[in-house]
């Protein structure tokens, strides 16, 4: 199958990773479906790349099934790139902060899973990629709640690996764990801390969001036989 005939879903595509994600991949010959809650930035987007958009809030279950039922009959690659980072310390985040967190980067991103999975070619599967964090990893001191589902993340990308190896299905699961990438939801984590964001990108050169585009492509174009579980990508200057 030429790339041209493999379809992409990419969620979180108005901004950031998602945005480098789908120009990445309709540069190299994809057909991309770009997702967001924002219509005017994946129209523009969309009409850019040649490629198509639906807009879904992934708040809300019901525009998820929307999202997969628009999506088409097929599609070959899902790429989980949605998620929100305000403050949410445990001692004193808001309820709702927590409830966003989860929502958005553990239970929809769980929920897009399931609905690719019955998209994907039943006989050569599909490929899933899941935005984590290094924050899926370990615990930085400013992490609170936003940590916490980027451990889950870590848990559902390898939980479903397992159920999938399980029923033979030839589905390839990855995530990719970036540290500071350069984009607006720096600007939430580091809400009320602004002189600390500043300091950071005067003090660390940051990834750009197509370095991690990049490794997205490498995981998806590897041999059919080699399962890339985990991609690390740290800015060198980061110490955590
Ligand atoms: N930037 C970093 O330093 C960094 C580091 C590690 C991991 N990550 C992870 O990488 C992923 C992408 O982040 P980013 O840096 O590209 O952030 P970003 O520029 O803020 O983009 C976030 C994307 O998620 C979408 N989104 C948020 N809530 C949504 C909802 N309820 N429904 C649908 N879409 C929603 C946003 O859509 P709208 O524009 O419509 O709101 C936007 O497209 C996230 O999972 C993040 O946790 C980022």
């Amino acid at each position: 199958m030429s790339l041209k005939n493999k379809t992409a879903l990419i969620t979180g595509a108005s901004s950031g990773i998602g945005t480098a994600c789908a120009r990445t991949l309709a540069n190299r010959g994809y057909s991309v479906i770009a997702s967001g809650r924002n219509k005017q930035k994946i129209q523009s987007l969309a009409e850019s790349i040649d490629g198509h958009f639906i807009v879904a809030d992934l708040n809300d279950t019901n525009q998820i099934k929307k999202l997969f039922s628009e999506a088409g009959e097929r599609i070959d690659i899902l790429i989980n790139s949605a998620g929100v980072a305000p403050k949410a310390p445990i001692i004193n985040g808001e309820l709702s902060n927590f409830r966003e967190l989860l929502n958005v980067n553990v239970l929809a991103l769980t929920l897009c899973c399931q609905f690719a999975l019955k998209k994907f070619d039943p006989d050569k599967g599909g490929h899933i990629i899941n935005l984590s964090s290094m924050s899926g990893h370990r615990v930085p001191p400013s992490g609170g709640f936003y940590a916490a589902t980027k451990f889950a993340v870590k848990a559902v990308t390898e939980a479903l690996r397992s159920e999938l190896k399980a029923s033979n299905n030839k589905t390839r699961v990855a995530m990719i764990s970036p540290g500071f990438v350069d984009t607006p939801l720096l600007d939430l984590y580091f809400k009320g801390d602004k002189e600390k964001l500043k300091q950071l990108k005067n003090e660390i050169h940051m990834l750009d969001p197509i370095n991690v585009a990049e490794s997205v492509a490498h995981i998806i174009e590897a041999p059919s036989h080699v399962e890339i579980g985990d991609i690390q990508l740290r800015p060198t200057g980061q110490a955590i």
